[in-house]
């Protein structure tokens, strides 16, 4: 009884304060709520008392009008009344704790200041009150003082436009909402094998060849092989250095400095369609239609014509773009060509150098004397730390944070963005429901709990993390409706963690304050993703070989409706209380739901309770220690994998057959067994060619116990295929052989090469 009231209080307490939240992210550094509050209305005006602030006074003042239908007006403005109107201040003493990109938000009854040392802070602060403002039902904004100010300084987002290029429409409206989130640096991710996208005027068939590619937009990414000389290229686009500069002035003018990313020196077989003599080989393969690995048609490193083509390149790119930082790429160079190339052995000879590994740093040191000779500075993913760092580079650690622990302890400047947690390509959500996506798994709760400053770290070192990029790799967003589906709302999260303390992060004050962001997400057009709200189900074994399901969510929902006879939830479906036991093999449909709408996709999963619940397993050949997850039992626990393969139920074997030896403990009458296997020819895995089931009741002697049916998979489709048989037998032990595909097909990619065998449940009935 005492400790259910320690329990209720401390509930109490903490939704207490979670109402004294504000509707902010990212939160500010230092909120203090007041008594009393701020109505706006017809008399409001925003006044400045600096010619530098008309423009976002204007474009606020427009805003808010729009949004609460008042008709809010600007005036410059001086010393003077300021009942009514939001002050926006530049006249103040420099003030250390705001920086040049803090603000101080005053909000009285009479009247509300913004005061900042520089016009970004004035418009963090504008976007501050915006918030406030559309969260309000009726025009009136809670009295506050506020001190704002970022805890990193580049707070970027990554978008590549080469696999599916953006219109330009797209890109501000990606601007804005980098603007409304305070971020500041845009990265342009604007070459790539796929495609190269930006005019350069003295290398026209970059755009006229580069920027355009062969239509297999049927076929999955990684099916899509080199198109046959004279192939139409109808797929692309790019944009013109006008294009571009406009977008560069429109970024700036909301604090986003817009840097390009020029690859080199691979991902750059759009370049080589163009001019293929800048390869070693000399070899025209086209733009690539889709994917391409491992990228081993690259710059020649011991052609000086490369380097003066990339002069002549970075020489208009700096033109177009103001920013100090110039992206260099620097990743994924496989070094096959360079080995066999007599000019890059050359180059190695008289430049003293060890291997490809240091060509390529010489490559990147050369650049990066370019750059550097014209006031830029050289960024670059973190394969640039091979072979040895150029003197001045910033790092962009991707693959993990290893490397951009490596570069702050040498003294460089690092920009974390691992693929765990920054690479909004990956699933957001079960892979069963979600659009296709590069695989991974980065939900909205793990973006949040990312710490850019690795623990490993001292304080002096943590100061060379500048902050942290969000990258949309975009293979699987071919449109823009994808794009955003992708970027919010973990755009959200990744925000919070860059700009709020690190002490004031907290995830439940986050999902408290997520239905105002996706309202204004929705308000704003933007095809944001409710897979925060789909509901994850678990199981645990339970006594009397049944199991017990447990839902959760990430985000807060109304209610979890699920049903267990596959039919749809719906609202009027079971309502989850809390754990429930199944002793029977059912199929799980839940979803969550608000307001009777559901909110998200129906998740399914089917638990099959049969003979095999404690019963024992043997595989021969163990599966391989990349796919080997969660051991042996994963076949017997009653959950079959879903179609993304790297769901842990699944167990891989590679160009190997399996042998499932089951001892079910006693002697059991069998009429049904069902192996789960899986189809996805792009990730090479392959359903078995053949299976036979023998059974057995000593252990000694076996019986084949007949014909077994295998599902024939859809071509190109990711499938489950059931491996299937029925009859009649007596057992306690059954052996199951699987016949693994033999090597992929002529017309797969990977021709030729072991394919894959995936098994995720094992069902005895
Ligand atoms: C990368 O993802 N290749 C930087
Ligand atoms: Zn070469």
């Amino acid at each position: 009884m005492k400790k259910d009231l320690i329990i209720i209080i401390v509930l109490l307490f903490i939704a207490l304060q979670l109402t004294a939240q504000l509707p902010l992210i990212p939160y500010p550094a230092h909120v203090s709520i007041k008594e009393g509050s701020f109505q706006f209305s017809n008399k409001t005006k925003i006044l400045y008392d600096s010619p530098l602030l008309k423009s976002m006074a204007d474009a606020s003042a427009t805003s808010w009008s729009a949004l609460k239908a008042l008709q809010i007006e600007t005036l410059a403005h001086k010393n003077g009344a300021v009942e009514h109107s939001v002050v926006l201040s530049l006249n103040q003493p420099y003030n250390h704790e705001l920086g040049m990109e803090g603000y101080q938000l005053e909000i009285l009854t009479s009247h509300v200041v913004i005061s900042a040392n520089a016009p970004s802070g004035i418009r963090y602060g504008l976007q501050t009150i915006g918030q406030l403002l559309d969260a309000a039902t009726d025009a009136k904004i809670s009295c506050a003082t506020i001190v704002d100010f970022p805890r990193f300084s580049y707070r970027g987002m990554h978008l590549d436009v080469s696999r599916h290029f953006m219109p330009m429409s797209q890109i501000y409206k990606m601007i804005d909402e980098l603007e409304r989130h305070k971020m500041n640096v845009f990265h342009w991710h604007l070459v790539d094998d796929q495609g190269w996208r930006i005019e350069i005027k003295k290398y026209p068939k970059l755009t006229d060849v580069g920027a355009w590619r062969e239509d297999k937009s049927d076929k999955h990414w990684n099916d899509r092989s080199l198109s046959k000389a004279g192939a139409k290229t109808t797929y692309g686009g790019y944009y013109t250095q006008e294009e571009i500069s406009s977008l560069v002035a429109y970024a700036a003018e909301r604090n986003i400095t817009v840097i390009p990313e020029i690859e080199m020196p691979a991902h750059v077989m759009s370049v080589l369609a163009a001019y293929p003599e800048l390869s070693c080989t000399g070899e025209n393969l086209g733009v690539p239609p889709g994917g391409v690995w491992p990228i081993t048609h690259i710059y020649c490193a011991g052609k000086e014509e490369t380097f003066n083509f990339l002069e002549d390149v970075l020489t208009e790119v700096m033109e177009i773009f103001p920013s100090s930082y110039i992206h260099i790429g620097g990743d994924e160079a496989d070094k096959t060509e360079w080995k066999k190339c007599d000019k890059c052995q050359q180059r190695i000879k008289d430049e003293g150098l060890k291997d490809e590994h240091e060509l390529q740093s010489y490559f990147i040191h050369r650049i990066e004397a370019f750059l550097n000779a014209h006031g830029r500075k050289l960024i670059g993913w973190d394969e640039i730390l091979e072979g040895g760092l150029a003197p001045n580079a910033t790092v962009m650690s991707w693959r993990g944070e290893e490397g951009g622990i490596a570069a702050a302890k040498m003294g460089h400047n690092v920009i974390m963005t691992p693929g765990s947690h920054c690479y909004f390509d990956h699933y957001q959500g079960d892979p069963s429901v979600e659009p296709l996506a590069i695989g991974g798994y980065t939900p909205l709760s793990k973006v949040y709990a990312y710490e850019p400053v690795p623990a490993e770290l001292t304080e002096n070192e943590a100061k060379f993390v500048l902050g942290a990029q969000a990258n949309h790799w975009t293979e699987y967003m071919p449109v823009p409706e994808q794009l955003e589906y992708m970027a919010f709302p973990r755009l959200a999260a990744i925000a919070e963690v860059l700009w709020s303390p690190r002490s004031s992060r907290n995830w439940e004050s986050f999902v408290y304050r997520m239905p105002a962001q996706f309202q204004r997400y929705e308000a704003r057009g933007l095809n944001a993703s409710k897979s925060a709200y789909q509901v994850k189900i678990n199981a645990k074994p339970a006594p009397g070989k049944s199991l017990e399901i447990i839902f959760s969510t990430e985000l807060q929902t109304s209610s979890i409706r699920y049903t267990l006879d596959g039919t749809e939830p719906v609202d009027e479906s079971l309502l989850y209380t809390g754990p429930f036991i199944l002793s029977e093999t059912a199929t799980v449909k839940a979803a969550s739901f608000s307001n009777g709408m559901r909110q998200g996709a129906v998740i399914t999963k089917t638990f099959f309770l049969g003979k095999t619940n404690g019963a024992k397993i043997k595989l021969t050949p163990a599966p391989n220690e990349r796919y080997a997850h969660k051991g042996n039992t994963a076949l017997l626990n009653g959950i079959s994998g879903t179609v993304n393969h790297q769901d842990e139920e699944w167990l891989g074997f590679s160009g190997d057959n399996m042998e499932a030896l089951i001892d079910l403990q006693s002697s059991e009458k069998i009429s049904k067994i069902s192996v789960i296997t899986l189809h996805n020819s792009s990730a090479w895995i392959m359903e078995p060619s053949s299976a036979t089931i023998e059974t057995s009741v000593d252990g000694v002697t076996y019986a084949d116990a007949g014909k077994t049916i295998i599902d024939k998979p859809l071509k190109d489709g990711r499938q489950i295929i059931e491996v299937n048989w029925e009859g009649d037998a007596k057992a306690r032990f059954v052996r199951i052989k699987l016949q693994n595909y033999g090597p992929l097909p002529k017309d797969h990619p990977g021709a030729g090469k072991a394919s894959w065998l995936f098994v995720s449940e094992i069902f005895i009935d």
